[in-house]
């Protein structure tokens, strides 16, 4: 009898990404020291999960075999709708060329001081003279929403709503009801401002969706919603786990906080890429294999779920020597946290002077804080395993 390669699971464990596994970078490396992918349960069936950085880099490459228009629309479509992840060829080719020019490196970099770390002192005002607080609820969870709130140039009032939508669409398909309800009220609160733009257009992101032309196109109504609705998820949840990754990383090695505090100008992006190296926020990144593939050596029946292991990617010793130290002076860039290929991420710029202006303004005004002893920092699941980072980070802000 042949086996087929689906046939013997590598790992006993009840649904690989759906459930929190306590100890996830212990685990991958067990499976990518004996080959460098793994037959793991997933979603009632099996996936093939990638665990070396050579084949995790060849997937997100390989449109052809991987297409992330074969997995998107069952798992975001339903609430964001057909956005850019779930498009393909010309498609995608021209839409993501209409929403780029927003989010171009220069562009972003200028929106540091103007922007990014204006926003980050303006929480830090709302509790810095206390004398504990979660940086996770005060701070982490509120800075990229706002960022978005503002690159759209919607009222500063509506941020409360904004961030109850943000949360409820991040926790589709675990709770359906509440991300299908603010994917409907937050269709309805955007229609008559994009309505509102195209007559009037200002120097916001909208505006710039609303009127750039590509190939004689322009977005619709329902692009710009459908891409408004993703940056959410794609945009602010992302960047509050990387926020609070480099915090719950650099809280526990004192010693590379100091090497931070010493030299910012140096070592504070350094400290970020190495935060994304070792605790990248996507953490494991389901796709699909839709016909049979014939691919480095795996035999891939049609239809196999496949996971992308960016963590165990991140932490492949062939590349990264001693990869479960958090070494800021390893000077290595942190690319697969934000995938690769033609879906690799289109806010990479825009997050990157994000968490580093949050984190400058925090050291900054906060030349005190330590995690309140006895604090719980732990990096972990917040949507089964896929995305990570910690719950909460209490800190004392003054001795
Ligand atoms: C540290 C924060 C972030 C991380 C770790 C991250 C990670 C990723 C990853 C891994 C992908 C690839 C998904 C795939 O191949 O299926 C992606 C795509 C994407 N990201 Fe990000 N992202 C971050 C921040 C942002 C921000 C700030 C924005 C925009 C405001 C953004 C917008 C997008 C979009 C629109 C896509 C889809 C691109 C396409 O399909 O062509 N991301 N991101």
């Amino acid at each position: 009898m042949v086996l087929d390669v689906l046939d013997v699971e590598d790992i006993d464990f009840a649904g690989f990404t759906a459930s929190d596994i306590p100890d996830l970078h212990g685990t991958l490396a067990e499976l990518r020291a004996r080959k460098p992918y793994a037959v793991v349960p997933f979603a009632g069936t099996r996936a093939i999960l990638l665990l070396t950085h050579d084949l995790v880099t060849a997937a997100f490459k390989d449109e052809a075999t991987f297409p992330a228009s074969a997995i998107y629309p069952l798992t975001t479509g339903p609430v964001l709708g057909h956005t850019i992840q779930c498009m393909a060829g010309r498609e995608h080719r021209v839409n993501r060329a209409l929403v780029t020019p927003a989010f171009r490196r220069k562009l972003v970099a200028s929106y540091a001081g103007t922007l990014l770390e204006p926003l980050a002192h303006d929480l830090v005002d709302r509790f810095h003279r206390r004398d504990e607080v979660d940086l996770v609820a005060e701070f982490t969870e509120r800075y990229p929403v706002l960022v978005i709130t503002r690159m759209l140039g919607l009222p500063a009032g509506d941020e409360e709503v904004l961030h109850r939508w943000a949360r409820d669409l991040f926790h589709y398909p675990m709770r359906p009801a509440d991300a299908k309800r603010a994917s409907a009220e937050f269709t309805a609160y955007l229609t008559p401002v994009i309505e509102a733009r195209r007559r009037e257009p200002g120097d916001d992101l909208i505006s710039t969706l609303a009127g750039t032309e590509v190939e004689g196109e322009r977005l619709s109504d329902e692009q710009i919603l459908s891409f408004l609705r993703l940056l959410f998820p794609a945009g602010a949840d992302t960047s509050t786990l990387a926020l609070g990754n480099v915090l719950a990383a650099l809280l526990t090695h004192p010693d590379e906080l100091l090497r931070v505090r010493e030299d910012p100008d140096t070592e504070l992006s350094w400290a970020v890429e190495e935060s994304l190296r070792w605790e990248p926020p996507v953490a494991l990144l389901p796709r699909v294999c839709p016909a049979a593939a014939d691919w480095h050596g795996i035999a891939i029946p049609a239809g196999t779920p496949m996971i992308f292991g960016i963590t165990a990617a991140n932490r492949d010793p062939g590349v990264y020597p001693d990869p479960d130290r958090f070494d800021i002076g390893r000077r290595a860039m942190a690319t697969l946290a934000f995938g690769d290929g033609p879906h690799t991420c289109l806010g990479t710029w825009l997050a990157l002077a994000e968490v580093r202006a949050g984190l400058k303004v925090l050291l900054h005004r906060l030349p005190e804080i330590r995690l309140v002893a006895g604090a719980d920092a732990r990096i972990g699941g917040r949507l089964g395993a896929a995305l990570r980072g910690p719950a909460a980070l209490r800190v004392r802000l003054r001795r």
